[in-house]
Order: C-alpha cells, then sequence, then structure tokens
C-alpha cells in the first residue's frame, strides 16, 4: 500500500532496532573468506539447487526461483509446497482423499532479504496450482489495518481481507500489532485477522512477516497463534557474494554492465555498509539502491563527457567504479 515505501525508507534510516544476533552472523559469515576477494563458488550458492528436478511443470518455477540470489531453503520449501499441490490433485482425481492443508504462513527476516519478493512468487504458484483463485497480493502494515476509534479497525482489516480473497494478504512489521498492549487497536485487527481464516477458510493464504526476535516475541505473546501459522521460512543476511551476485543480475535486467573495478569497489562498500549498519543493513534494497544511484551518477558522468551526440552503446551500458557511492 501507499504507506509501504515511506516506511521502509524510515526503517532504513532507524538504527532504533537493535538486533544484537545479527553481529554473530556477520562475524561467522565473514570468517569463510575474504568478502573483498569474493568466492570462486559463489555461483553454486545461487538456486539451481541439484536436488530439485530441472524438467516438467516444476521448470517454469525452477526459472523464477533461479532469478532469486541463495535462499535455497525457502526454495526446496516452495518445491515442498508444489510437489504437496501436485500430489493433492493427482489424488482427488483418484478419487482419494485431499483435504486441504493450512496455507498461512510467519515469514522472519531483516529488511531487504526478500520477504514480499517470494510472497508474491507464492501467490503466483498458489494461484497456478489452483489453490488460489486470483493469485495477487495485498500488502499492508499497522496503519493499513488499525483505526481510530473502536469498531474502525475490524471494519478496515475485514475490507483489507475481502480484497485479498483469491490471494495471499501479507502483513509486514506484524510485531506492531501487538505493541500497544491489551487496550491497543492493534489486537482487535489481530483478532479480526483470526477470526477471517476461520470465515474465508482456504480462500486467502495470511501471511505475517517480520524481523525475526520481533516477530518471534509476538508470537510468543500471543500464543493461540503460532499453530494457526504452520509454515515458517527464516530469510538470512545475504553475504557480500550474493549481494554483488543481486547486483550483477539487477544490472543485467536494466541493461547495464558493471566493470570489474566496479564490481571491486561495490565489494568494498558492502563490507563497509554491513560493518556501519550492523544492526540495520538493508541487504538487497541497499544494493538497487546503490545501483539506482550510479546509474544516475552516470547519467551526469555521460552528459557532461559527451554533451552534444551520444556516447555509443558501450559508455550507455557500463557503470564505472566512481558512479557508485554509498548512500
Ligand atoms: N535473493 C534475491 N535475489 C535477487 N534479488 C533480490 C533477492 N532478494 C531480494 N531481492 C530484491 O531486493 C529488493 C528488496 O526485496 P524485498 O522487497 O522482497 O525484501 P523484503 O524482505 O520484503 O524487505 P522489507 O522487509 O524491508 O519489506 C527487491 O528489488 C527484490 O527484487
Ligand atoms: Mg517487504
Amino acid at each position: 500500500m501507499n504507506a509501504r515505501a515511506g516506511a521502509s525508507d524510515a526503517r532504513e534510516a532507524s538504527a532504533a532496532q537493535k538486533r544484537p544476533s545479527r553481529q554473530i552472523n556477520v562475524i561467522l559469515r565473514n570468517a569463510d573468506h575474504d568478502p573483498l576477494l569474493g568466492n570462486a563458488n559463489a555461483a553454486d550458492s545461487s538456486g539451481n539447487l541439484k536436488s530439485l528436478p530441472q524438467s516438467g511443470p516444476w521448470a517454469e518455477w525452477q526459472k523464477e526461483l533461479d532469478r532469486l540470489v541463495g535462499l535455497d531453503d525457502i526454495k526446496e520449501l516452495v518445491y515442498e509446497i508444489y510437489a504437496l499441490l501436485q500430489i493433492m490433485q493427482y489424488r482427488s482425481e483418484a478419487s482419494l482423499q485431499a483435504q486441504p492443508h493450512v496455507y498461512h504462513m510467519i515469514f522472519k527476516g531483516n529488511p531487504g532479504t526478500g520477504k514480499t519478493t517470494v510472497a508474491r512468487l507464492l501467490a503466483k504458484l498458489f494461484q497456478s496450482m489452483g489453490l488460489l483463485a486470483k493469485g495477487h497480493l495485498v500488502e499492508v502494515e499497522r496503519a493499513d489495518l488499525v483505526g481510530e476509534y473502536i469498531g474502525h479497525t475490524a471494519q478496515k482489516t475485514r475490507e483489507l481481507v475481502k480484497k485479498a480473497l483469491g490471494g495471499v494478504l501479507f502483513v509486514d512489521e506484524a510485531y506492531s500489532l501487538a505493541r500497544g498492549g491489551e487496550k491497543d487497536f492493534g489486537k482487535e485487527a489481530i483478532d479480526t485477522l483470526v477470526k477471517a481464516m476461520e470465515d474465508y477458510k482456504n480462500q486467502f493464504v495470511l501471511i505475517l512477516a517480520g524481523y525475526t526476535l520481533e516477530i518471534e516475541t509476538f508470537l510468543m505473546t500471543n500464543p493461540g497463534l503460532p499453530s494457526r501459522f504452520p509454515i515458517q521460512m527464516v530469510f538470512p543476511d545475504y553475504s557480500v557474494d550474493q549481494l554483488v551476485q543481486i547486483a550483477e543480475g539487477m544490472t543485467k535486467d536494466r541493461d547495464y554492465t558493471l566493470l570489474p573495478q566496479t564490481i571491486y569497489k561495490l565489494r568494498q562498500l558492502l563490507v563497509q555498509e554491513k560493518t556501519d549498519a550492523i544492526y540495520d543493513f538493508s541487504n538487497a534494497r541497499f544494493v538497487r539502491n546503490v545501483l539506482e544511484r550510479a546509474i544516475r551518477y552516470q547519467a551526469v558522468r555521460l552528459l557532461s563527457q559527451y554533451p552534444v551526440a551520444s556516447p555509443g552503446r558501450q559508455e550507455l551500458m557500463a557503470l564505472r567504479p566512481e558512479d557508485v557511492r554509498g548512500l
């Protein structure tokens, strides 16, 4: 929804959320190899899981998933869901019981780790497998659900559930619904969502997303909730190698290229940023923002170098090290 972009930016800017566990992750990861030099086996860590079939109906989905760097556990889980849906279809064709499963999910992970992207992909998968009628994603957060007076929250929440019917309702920063305690309208939103899960059983999939620690606290303080969300997906922070691979994919998608010196500069920037913004590093979104900024700097540089004529195809594509700067 509209509030989303602003909220994400504000979240990136905020160092308020202190998550000490991340420090441990970064140290362990950096111990593996020199992040500036990269990892010779980096390509192995991007999709193309050997254990998943490379042909058949799944192949199309595999292609979509291959566009995502890393996230191996998530890819396995998506395959598990795909397999189940496929087998359920065969079972009902064979007049065997094919009772619908519950697919409501919890996504845990830091900003920019791919939660919204995967939710959108799952919505499409569910639609193509006949589990959901439309396969759209309605992305909301606290401000979209919570109203200003008694009854307003239930009404707002119900309207959004209706909008999500046939698709996925994705509640970002779900823990913020429990922020104000018993008297807060957030609680009314949770209660309305839980009721909607019963009222519209199998008509939509509810995904609650948020930072790992906050979402775990949220689930602990709402003991009735965890059992309603049988699928939990953890989105780990990306390594520098993975972030570079993500950058390469994003530049290719946009018809730009990164020179080897540019990749080196980007690596330096990523190592620096991961150290400086240890608690609020925004992973792939940081990469996207750096690239978009580099694209703007490249435009300014090219116009000053070639004030009257086109710089030519190679120059139009190449992002140089001087174009890459911190945010
Ligand atoms: N594994 C990945 N491979 C390639 N691109 C990725 C990957 N993960 C994320 N991205 C890209 O990074 C950007 C941010 O991802 P996304 O919005 O899905 O993150 P998020 O976890 O929902 O973040 P937030 O919690 O801040 O909402 C998007 O442009 C997305 O395409
Ligand atoms: Mg998101």
